[in-house]
C-alpha cells in the first residue's frame, strides 16, 4: 500500500474546520483506493503570530521539503496588519519552496448557481494557469521620502526569461495533458482539422506594458514550435474581464502573470459558484507542492460551521492528480457533485447543511 507524507496547515478561521472535512474525504478516498497518509500538522499563521510574534522561520520552511504534498487551510487574521502573514508565511512558502505554477480549475459544476445569466457548466470549464514566483509580487521597488509630499513609492513588475519559460512550459503541457483524450470542444472544426487539440491563451496587456509582455509574447510563440497542436490565442487582461463574464465559453487554458492571475482568478471564483467551490494547488513540478482553497481565513465564520468545505476538498483532488491517485481523484470529483445536487446553495451559511455534515455527506458517497 502507497503512504503518503502530508504536512497539514490548517491556519487561521474557517481554515481548521475546512481542512477537517478535507482529510476526512482524503481518508475515504484512501481506504477506498488503497493508500494511506501519514501527516504531520503545523501550527504556521496568525494566531501562533499572536503568541509568540513568530512567521515562518526558513528551518521550518526547510522541513517541509521532506513531504510529498502540503495541504494548507488558510492564512489570515484581523488582528495582524496587513502583509505580516501574506509575506511571512504564504508568499514566504510559495516562493520559498519555489511553487512556480499556481493552478486554479474554473469549473462551474451542475446545481451550482452562477450570476452570469444564461451560462451552464457546459460554458464554464477552463483552468487559469497562473504565474507565482515573479511580477509585484517579489517586493522589488522601493519608497524615498516617505511620510512626505514628495514620498515615491515604487513596486516593479519584474520577469526574467527563464521564470516566462518555464511557466509557459507547465501551461503548454497542461494543455496537452488535459486533451490527450479529447479534444477541446471549444474549437472550431477548422482548428480541429487543423490539427489542434487545445488553446492556450495568454492574458496580458502588451499594449501598456510593453516590456514583460514583449518578452512573454515571444517565448510563447517561440515555445508554439515545440506545440503544434495547441492553438495560440491572446487576450489583455482588462478584456478578459469582459470575456470571462459574456463568454467564458472562449477559454480552454489561461496562461498568465501573478498579479493579473490573482485578479482574474477571483472573478472567475464567482463566476464558478462563489469562493466555497474554487481550489488551487501552488506546483513546483521538481519539488514540494501546495493546495489550499482560493478563499481567506473568513474571521467572521470562524467556528460557526457555516463555511463550505467543497473548495477545501477540491483542494484534495488536485493534491491527488498531483500524487497520481488519479482515480482517487475522480471519485471525490463525482462524490462532489452528487452533494452538490442535495445543497441549497454554496454560498456560506446558506448551504442547508453545516461544514461537517457536507464532508460526512461527501465522505458516505465514497464508501
Ligand atoms: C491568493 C491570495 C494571495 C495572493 C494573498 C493572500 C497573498 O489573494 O492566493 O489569491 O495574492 O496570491
Ligand atoms: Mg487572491
Amino acid at each position: 500500500m502507497k503512504t503518503y507524507r502530508l504536512a497539514i496547515i490548517p491556519g487561521d478561521g474557517i481554515g481548521p474546520e475546512v481542512v477537517a472535512q478535507g482529510l476526512k474525504v482524503l481518508d475515504a478516498a484512501g481506504r477506498k483506493f488503497a493508500f494511506t497518509t501519514r501527516r504531520e500538522n503545523f501550527d504556521f499563521g496568525g494566531a501562533r503570530y499572536l503568541k509568540k510574534a513568530q512567521v515562518l522561520s526558513d528551518e521550518e520552511m526547510n522541513a517541509l521539503r521532506a513531504f510529498d504534498a502540503i495541504y494548507l487551510g488558510a492564512v489570515g487574521h484581523p488582528d495582524v496588519k496587513p502583509g505580516i502573514l501574506e509575506r511571512g508565511v504564504l508568499l514566504k512558502l510559495r516562493f520559498g519552496l519555489d511553487q512556480y505554477i499556481n493552478l486554479r480549475p474554473v469549473r462551474l459544476y451542475q446545481n451550482v448557481a452562477t450570476p452570469i445569466k444564461n451560462k451552464g457548466p457546459e460554458h464554464i470549464d477552463y483552468v487559469v494557469v497562473r504565474e507565482n514566483s515573479g511580477d509585484v509580487y517579489t517586493g522589488e521597488g522601493e519608497i524615498r521620502n516617505q511620510g512626505t509630499g514628495q514620498e515615491v513609492a515604487t513596486q516593479i513588475m519584474v520577469y526574467s526569461h527563464a521564470q516566462v519559460e518555464r511557466c509557459l512550459k507547465y501551461a503548454f503541457e497542461y494543455v496537452m495533458k488535459r486533451h490527450a483524450d479529447k479534444p477541446w470542444k471549444g474549437l472550431s472544426e477548422e482548428d480541429r482539422k487543423a490539427g489542434f487539440i487545445g488553446k492556450l491563451t495568454l492574458c496580458g496587456k502588451s499594449n501598456v506594458l510593453t516590456n514583460v509582455f514583449g518578452l512573454w509574447d515571444r517565448v510563447m510563440n517561440d515555445m508554439a514550435q515545440q506545440y503544434p497542436k495547441v492553438k495560440l490565442d491572446y487576450a489583455h487582461v482588462d478584456a478578459m474581464c469582459i470575456f470571462l463574464i459574456e463568454a467564458p465559453e472562449r477559454f480552454d487554458v489561461i496562461v498568465t502573470t501573478n498579479m493579473f492571475g490573482d485578479i482574474i482568478t477571483d472573478l472567475a471564483a464567482v463566476t464558478q459558484g462563489g469562493m466555497g467551490v474554487a481550489p488551487s494547488g501552488n506546483i513546483n513540478p521538481n519539488g514540494v507542492s501546495m493546495f489550499e482553497p482560493v478563499h481567506g481565513s473568513a474571521p467572521q465564520f470562524t467556528g460557526k460551521g457555516v463555511a463550505n468545505p467543497l473548495a477545501a476538498i477540491l483542494t484534495v483532488k488536485l493534491m491527488l492528480e498531483h500524487l497520481k491517485e488519479e482515480k482517487a481523484a475522480q471519485a471525490i470529483d463525482a462524490a462532489v457533485q452528487s452533494v452538490m445536487l442535495k445543497m441549497k446553495s454554496m454560498l456560506i451559511g446558506q448551504m442547508g447543511y453545516s461544514t461537517d455534515q457536507i464532508g460526512d455527506m461527501v465522505a458516505g458517497v465514497l464508501k
